[in-house]
């Protein structure tokens, strides 16, 4: 790839030589040996689509990710400003609520916003979903059909994924498709390039949908020792605030699922295309954790997350001005030599806990141990279940999602006969 005219104090490449390539058709099914060619000859260059300067290096991402002068910026009204007038309009409501995502804040309030959900979201919260995660797995394999023809993303990972969320956040079991859908309503939008009036309108009503679920859950008697209870009782003592609280369990959900449905399906495709791997897990379950996070270093669900340098800094020999948005690629940096000897090598064994695939610093996924716990299990029960577990077609005939944002497959077809 020709990236060209980096000049001095500012970062000055072809927009339209990066942009077309890296929302290409090339790169959506394999971003690998763009994102090499960025780390090697521009590991620091500007996206006109993203708005954005590009950080592709380990160690640049982490010192970004890192630095006091770099935070999340105003990136929850970057899309709404591209809007027609009709459009921002009609989300003009929807809009007081989105600075209050934990994800949008940047100290103080992140920290406090922060604490609120880390005393809610305790290990002990979290290890009590083990038993309903592996009966859920159980319960999802034992409905395959007998042809033993499956999709592991939407008939495996997605539910698992979307209904473990849905607990943890205490949607009742009738009302939990329907939660499901309005989520997914209000996230496609927000993560999309669509402007027009009625998908704005759609994700409103989705959002003023869950709004007042979560408002409802929120007042209801607070018995539970759950996610929920614990953020009732902080409203009802007036030590959190209702907006806060709605918002966290929102964003837990939003959170959760495609994320944690991309880490499943992902593992899932990674260790039948490379069965010498799997055979190393099946012949040592111990090996499991490490090839669950050794996924998300090689095949990680984000490409990348924003941010802003709120002051000039130096990223990589390059003076980046104050104001400017940045984006991490995720994917790359855990691609880097410089940080993972022979990194396009799935190795199952490495120790790849350094890498970046949940975040780093302040920011750091909340969900981190229950994504990793949901995926172990899922996993471990598949490849124990089925010896003969198998692509249904050749690791080529798998089509990546044309999704800038996530690295996730289409569909995800198995046989799990045998
Ligand atoms: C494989 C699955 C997951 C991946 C790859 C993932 C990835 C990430 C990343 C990269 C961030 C940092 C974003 C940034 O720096 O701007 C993040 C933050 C966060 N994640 Fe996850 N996540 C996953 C699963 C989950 C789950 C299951 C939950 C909760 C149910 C969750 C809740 C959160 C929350 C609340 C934050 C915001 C933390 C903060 O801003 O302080 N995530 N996640």
């Amino acid at each position: 790839m020709t990236l060209v005219g980096r000049t001095d104090g500012r970062v000055d490449v072809d927009p339209m030589v990066f942009d077309s390539e890296f929302f290409g058709p090339a790169a959506v099914q394999d971003p690998y040996p763009l994102y090499e060619s960025l780390r090697r000859h521009n590991p620091i260059c500007w996206s006109q689509r993203l708005e954005a300067v590009v950080l592709s290096g380990y160690d640049d991402v982490n010192e970004a990710y890192r630095s006091r002068s770099v935070g999340q910026g105003d990136r929850s009204f970057g899309y709404v400003r591209k809007m027609p007038r009709e459009a921002r309009e009609e989300l003009h409501p929807l809009c007081p609520y989105m600075p209050r995502f934990i994800s949008f804040l940047d100290p103080p309030d992140h920290r406090r916003q922060r604490d609120l959900v880390a005393q809610v979201f305790r290990p002990k919260v979290i290890e009590a979903m083990r038993g309903p995660i592996q009966m859920r797995v159980t319960h999802l394999l034992d409905a395959v059909p007998p042809d033993g023809q499956l999709d592991g993303l939407t008939q495996f990972a997605l539910p698992l994924a979307s209904l473990t969320a849905c607990e943890l956040v205490g949607v009742p079991v009738h009302l939990r498709d329907q939660f499901i859908a309005q989520v997914m309503t209000i996230f496609s939008f927000l993560g999309s390039d669509l402007t027009d009036v009625q998908s704005a309108r759609a994700a409103k009503a989705a959002y003023a949908w869950i709004t007042s679920e979560m408002l409802a859950r929120l007042h209801a008697p607070a018995a539970s020792d759950d996610l929920v209870g614990s953020l009732g009782r902080l409203v009802a003592a007036g030590e959190a605030a209702e907006a806060d609280a709605c918002g966290i369990l929102v964003g837990l959900v939003q959170g959760g699922f495609e994320t944690t449905t991309t880490l499943i399906s992902n593992a899932i495709f990674t260790l039948l295309s490379h069965p010498d791997s799997l055979d190393r897990v099946r012949q040592n379950g111990a090996l499991l954790p490490s090839a669950i996070v050794e996924v998300l270093r090689y095949e990680g669900s984000f490409k990348y997350v924003m941010r802003q340098a709120y002051e000039d800094i130096e990223l990589g020999g390059e003076r980046i001005k104050a104001g400017t948005t940045l984006a991490l690629l995720l994917g790359a940096a855990n691609r880097d030599p410089a940080a993972y000897p022979d990194p396009d090598l799935f190795d199952v064994a490495r120790d790849g806990r350094t890498n970046l695939a949940f975040g780093v610093g302040p920011h750091f996924c909340l969900g981190a141990p229950l994504a990793r716990m949901q995926a172990e299990i899922a996993v471990g029960t598949l490849i124990a279940r089925y010896a003969g577990l198998r692509l249904t077609g050749p690791c080529e005939s798998y089509r990546w999602r044309n999704s800038a944002l996530l690295r996730q497959l289409e569909a995800l077809p198995i046989r799990i006969d045998g």
